[in-house]
């Protein structure tokens, strides 16, 4: 799976404990995030070198653990690559229109993935009755990758972003960024005990293991592990991301060159 840096974590976390034999490769393009704010060009191309890095690891199953390269890139993806590729969007999406009683269905993201409308097509492919209302976040993704979701810039931004949308009805909010469940407390205490939150996270590690089982390649013994790789230095990531996955990120491995594009672009 890749994210641009450290949100793809909350992916993993869920992959992770419902699927706890299968070995997941993690790619983190630290040093080109956030990719909210970069244009759908520059967004497609780094997503394609992502996913080849992974691919000449020998990945079976391609998940990509960011809002907005499945937002602007999900189509490509699959029709390059020869294997399995889930995005967030979708399984985001199925359970918000699942949990949704009054059919207002909030979402948040980053800029990008906002202005992509991934999630009101995805949302409205499954009902069309349903009345989606959205807002970008953007300074959310630096607070997290800074660390700083204890800090009070954490709620003073939550508050700024949320307190006038926390008023337009919804009953139901998707977390559009696999940042953003790392504020999951905040976001809820500013929007009101009564949405319900939704972590795509949770439900794209529901579709991995449906994906795994039904083309026959679910690991179904021994034991799995992570293995991290990172455009930048590793230490922030490790701190960070250790914090976050309460555990220590032993193997986390610097990645020099990305830069894969000609290869894929040609086939
Ligand atoms: N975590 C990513 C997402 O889900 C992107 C954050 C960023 O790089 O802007 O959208």
């Amino acid at each position: 799976m890749f994210d641009s840096g450290i949100g793809g974590l909350t992916v993993l976390k869920e992959v992770q404990s419902l699927l706890p034999t299968e070995h997941i490769l993690y790619l983190g393009d630290t040093a080109r995030v956030p990719y909210g704010s970069k244009s759908p060009q520059t967004v497609t191309k780094y997503a394609l070198e992502s996913a080849l890095f992974l691919l000449t690891k020998g990945i079976k199953v391609l998940v990509i653990a960011c809002n907005t390269s499945a937002a602007l890139s999900l189509g490509i993806l699959k029709k390059k690559l020869p294997i399995p590729v889930l995005g967030v969007i979708d399984p985001g999406a199925k359970e918000a229109v699942s949990h949704t009683k009054n059919k207002k269905v909030g979402v948040i993201g980053t800029k990008a993935t906002i202005r992509s409308m991934a999630y009101e097509r995805a949302i409205k492919r499954l009902d069309s009755g349903i009345e989606v209302v959205s807002r970008s976040c953007p300074l959310f993704v630096p607070i997290v990758e800074e660390g700083l979701e204890h800090d009070e810039v954490a709620r003073i931004m939550a508050e700024r972003y949320l307190a006038e949308f926390s008023k337009s009805g919804i009953d139901t909010l998707v977390m559009g960024c696999t940042h953003y469940p790392v504020l999951e407390d905040i976001i809820h205490d500013v929007m009101g005990h009564g949405v319900a939150i939704v972590h795509t996270g949770k439900e794209t590690a529901k579709a991995v293991k449906e994906t795994l089982e039904s083309d026959g390649i679910l690991n179904t013994s021994g034991r799995g592990g992570c293995e991290f790789f990172v455009t930048d230095s590793p230490d922030l990531f490790k701190e960070v991301g250790g914090r976050f996955l309460e555990e220590p990120l032993k193997k986390v491995t610097f990645v020099k060159n990305l830069d894969y594009k000609d290869f894929l672009l040609s086939t």
